[in-house]
């Protein structure tokens, strides 16, 4: 599920739209690392700072302001930050010898575990500031400003939720038609290897009026599928409008009866919190799209119990089939660790096994990377870097078997096709199909945002073609 996004798509602004001194506009320049939360979180701090005049750049050279929005999860991720960093400072000391200045901010997971740590190993940072922190970023640079480092990741439960700004209308237009909407953060599981519980804190579920304003903002503003977020978003819980307790499957009922709002969709899911109103939902909703990432991490219950995960593979394996039998045509995703430590070749094998039983249409699988501060990193039996090498290259084989055996039987259905952007090629037009595939269409540009029936034709390495299909799915 972790992504390396490029960037921000840049908004639409108006010039020194936002500006409270009608001084020339100042740049800001945010890269983003990590999972679907950060690039959310990406957009909502482009929205804070556009009230403080800073307009998006894709280009870091014209940048006044550059935002590391960094991702702690594994080792490699956490030092990709501080290669940046390094060839930042360069970037500041070249512009600082023209004359300009460039501020940088580091945002995020790694701001909130390493906090002052990061002003030691990187010199030319100005601001550091924490997932929880963000509406006081504007006070942080003006701090900065001044002359000051500032490290700001200090929070309480309800801060995030309560201070972001929401989007204009203009904007969200600006920005597509799906967008992502986080209604829970945090996470109580304490998986072993894991640092979430850590950097993002304990769990806590956004109020569902809340919920609600932002989805039918986003609405208004064009979008047609919403994929709710959370690092545990099935844990996710609320007082409905009587006062009532609300688990996430009841948000969806009442999130579906949105007017316009095409599509829903939400991760990430843990097997603990699947509860059976949320398979209810998959059941019952059409707006709820097929598609579920449930990771399991290891098919060996040795390794579930050192991983701390709290469920057996035959646990997850009745709950895969409960919900196959709610929505037989959903399409399920995973995440997987390998080389967890004290992982034999036969928990492995239990491992490569799951996944034969399952039959994933999509994966994500991953090393193990010791995290400095989780129990994982304490364990004995570490495994050896070639094992978890071979280890992850024989399922990640597997893994995209499944994948294309996935796509191929899609080939020759006729599908709902929801028209997102403009492909590569002219005339093309990229869509999303219910089961999450990015599906190439000739089409035009006018229709984004439109659903359409399309035959599928083929598979390519990271899409599927399709035509036009005469009416009736
Ligand atoms: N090492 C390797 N992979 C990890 N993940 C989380 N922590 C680690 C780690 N220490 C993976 C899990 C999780 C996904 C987001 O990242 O598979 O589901
Ligand atoms: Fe990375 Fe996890 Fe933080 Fe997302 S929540 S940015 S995956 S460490």
């Amino acid at each position: 599920m972790t992504q390396d996004s490029a960037l921000l798509p840049a908004p639409e602004i108006a010039p020194n739209e936002g500006l409270r001194d009608g001084s020339n506009s100042r740049k800001v320049f945010i890269k983003t690392y990590g999972c679907q939360m950060n690039v959310y979180d990406s957009t909502r701090m482009s929205d804070a700072l556009a009230r403080d005049g800073y307009e998006p750049t894709e280009d870091m050279e014209e940048a006044d302001l550059v935002l590391l929005n960094t991702c702690h999860i594994r080792e490699k991720a956490a030092e990709k930050v501080y290669s940046a960093l390094g060839r930042l400072r360069e970037m500041k000391k070249k512009k600082a010898a023209s004359g300009r200045e460039m501020m940088i901010g580091v945002t995020g997971c790694v701001a909130q575990a390493e906090g002052e740590e990061i002003l030691r190993r990187a010199p030319a940072v100005d601001v550091v500031i924490g997932p929880q922190t963000y509406h006081r970023l504007p006070e942080a640079l003006r701090r900065a400003k001044d002359g000051h480092r500032v490290v700001d990741t200090e929070y309480a439960l309800e801060d995030k939720f309560e201070h972001l700004p929401l989007a204009e209308a203009k904007k969200i237009r600006a920005r597509g038609v799906t967008s992502f909407l986080t209604v829970q953060e945090g996470c109580d599981k304490f998986c072993t290897f894991c640092v979430v519980p850590y950097t993002r804190g304990s769990e806590v579920s956004r109020p569902v009026s809340q919920i609600l304003e932002e989805a039918q903002k986003l609405v208004d503003g064009g979008v047609r599928e919403i994929t709710l977020l959370g690092q545990n978003v099935n844990a996710w819980h609320g007082a409905g409008p009587n006062g009532e307790e609300w688990s996430l499957g009841d948000l969806l009922y009442r999130l579906a009866e949105i007017p316009g709002l095409a599509r829903l969709r939400y991760t990430t899911s843990h097997p603990r919190d699947m509860d059976d109103r949320l398979i209810e939902a998959h059941r019952d909703l059409r707006a709820l799209m097929p598609y579920l990432h449930l990771p399991v991490q290891s098919g060996s219950d040795r390794i579930l119990k050192a991983m701390n995960r709290r469920h057996t593979a035959a646990e997850y394996m009745t709950l895969m089939e409960r919900i196959r039998a709610a929505r037989p045509d959903i399409a399920l995703s995973g995440d997987f660790i390998v080389g967890f430590p004290g992982e034999t070749d036969e928990d492995f094998e239990a491992t490569l096994r799951l996944v034969g039983e399952v039959r994933y249409a999509q994966a994500f699988s991953f090393k193990y990377s010791t995290r400095p501060g989780t129990p994982g990193a304490e364990m004995k039996d570490q495994v050896p870097e070639e094992i978890k090498a071979e280890r992850l290259e024989r399922l990640q084989a597997l893994l995209l078997r499944q994948t294309q055996e996935f796509n191929e039987s899609c080939v020759g259905k006729t599908i709902d096709l929801l028209l997102e952007k403009p492909g590569r090629l002219p005339g093309q037009i990229i869509g999303r199909s219910p089961w999450l595939q990015s599906v190439n269409v000739d089409a035009k540009a006018s229709q984004i945002g439109d659903i359409i029936n399309v035959r599928i034709t083929g598979t390519g390495t990271n899409s599927l073609f399709a035509e036009f299909a005469e009416a009736e799915v």
